[in-house]
């Protein structure tokens, strides 16, 4: 079967052929149909984040897939369903995290994450995965299932900095999700469903296609080469929650600025080691004596994949469309993976989905 990979000394995908996976006890094998790219698998690509299977000189990408099941094997699945995998499994058998259904919580060594970091993904024809890492989808989310998995990022990440805040009476109005990238902009739209008002910052000027669809949305865009992060409360408001999804360092002090009081951010960027000069001072008392609160947040578990497609169910069929600038067969699996300022949300297509 055709796979898209990445060799440990390489840093541009590959086209590949691979045996078709067996399923063992307890796993289906499921046909894929799509997979999304993300900031991550260029990371992956660039050898910044993650890392090769042990003793493979290869990974096979993708972490975002959607896939119908071709052999349920012994699972309660049938011919035809529907599913996305979620990315983490255990490295050595099963441990505490993963039996508590909480695989997002492990620590570093304790997980492996499938086209990240020491497992294969989901960029091929075919794969396998236990019926537990398999989350069922409705037949309207065939073509746009890819995006479940980003989704269920923002899902917990949103759950995790909101739990943060329920000690107290808050009543959050105003968010602004810094990073116009696919996260970004998914995670735009799904936060209409709790605030009033929405910013999104970016660095691009117009004309800009991320910049219509955070305008189809109702929401504000802001350039930040005319307001930095820390410039937001004079220029806009102080807001109630802030979800970085730039992975630009600095982004994940200067919001403790852009903050009101008794505000939250969710910090998801991914940067690589970087030294630069803050008020450390200034911050610390910041967060301080206005009770806010920096929540990191990575990976997703089971439950926020199903919040993940209830979402998605939810949002606007247009606006989904809109982010998504281009599908494309494996054959031309390269324009998937093109990074520039006209593609949002790409994804590879192994397969088409057959009515049964
Ligand atoms: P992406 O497509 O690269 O998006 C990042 C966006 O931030 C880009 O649109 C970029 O603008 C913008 N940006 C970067 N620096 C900026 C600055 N100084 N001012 C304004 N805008 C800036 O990546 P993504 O897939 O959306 O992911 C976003 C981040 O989240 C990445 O760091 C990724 O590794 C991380 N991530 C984390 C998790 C998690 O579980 N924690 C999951 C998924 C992704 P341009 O396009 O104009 O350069
Ligand atoms: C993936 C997550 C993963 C994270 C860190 C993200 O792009 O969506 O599942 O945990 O990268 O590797
Ligand atoms: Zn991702």
């Amino acid at each position: 079967m055709k796979a898209i990979a990445v060799y440990e000394d390489g840093d541009e995908p590959v086209l590949m052929e691979k045996p078709r996976p067996e399923p063992s006890g307890g796993e289906a094998l499921i046909r894929t149909l799509r997979v999304g790219v993300d900031g991550t698998d260029h990371e992956v690509i660039a050898g910044e984040h993650g890392g090769t299977p042990e003793g493979e000189d290869h990974i096979v990408l993708g972490h975002e897939a959607i896939g119908v099941v071709e052999d349920p094997n012994d699972t309660p699945f049938e011919v035809g369903d529907l599913v996305v995998p979620t990315v983490r499994r255990p490295p050595n058998g099963a441990n505490e995290y993963f039996a508590r259904g909480e695989p997002d919580m492990a620590p570093s060594g304790r997980y492996h994450e499938r086209g990240i970091e020491g497992d294969h993904g989901f960029m091929s024809e075919y794969f396998t995965s236990p019926a537990e890492y398999l989350v069922p989808v409705p037949r309207e989310l065939v073509e746009l299932g890819f995006l479940v998995e980003p989704a269920s990022i923002a899902e917990k990440a949103i759950e995790h900095t909101v739990a943060s805040r329920s000690a107290f009476h808050w009543e959050p109005e105003s968010a602004v999700v810094l990073g116009n990238g696919s996260l970004g902009l998914l995670t735009l739209a799904i936060l209409g469903d709790t605030f009033d008002r929405r910013y999104c910052l970016g660095r691009r000027d117009r004309p800009d296609p991320t910049i219509d669809v955070i305008e189809s949305l109702g929401a504000t865009y802001i350039n930040s080469n005319e307001t930095p992060v820390s410039g937001i409360p004079a220029a806009y408001e102080a807001v109630d929650f802030v979800f970085e999804a730039t992975g630009h360092a600095p982004h994940a002090f200067e919001c403790i600025e852009a903050l009101a009081p008794n505000g939250a951010a969710a910090l998801l960027g991914v940067p690589g080691d970087w030294t630069f000069e803050i008020d450390g001072g200034k911050l610390h008392r910041e967060l301080v004596l206005h009770n806010k609160a920096l929540v990191g947040s990575v990976n997703s578990g089971y439950d926020h994949f199903e919040a993940a497609v209830e979402s998605l169910s939810r949002l606007p069929r247009g606006y989904l469309d809109d982010l998504v600038t281009g599908v494309y067969p494996v054959e031309e699996f390269e324009a998937a993976f093109v990074d520039d300022d006209t593609t949002i949300k790409t994804a590879v297509e192994f397969g088409r989905y057959e009515e049964r």
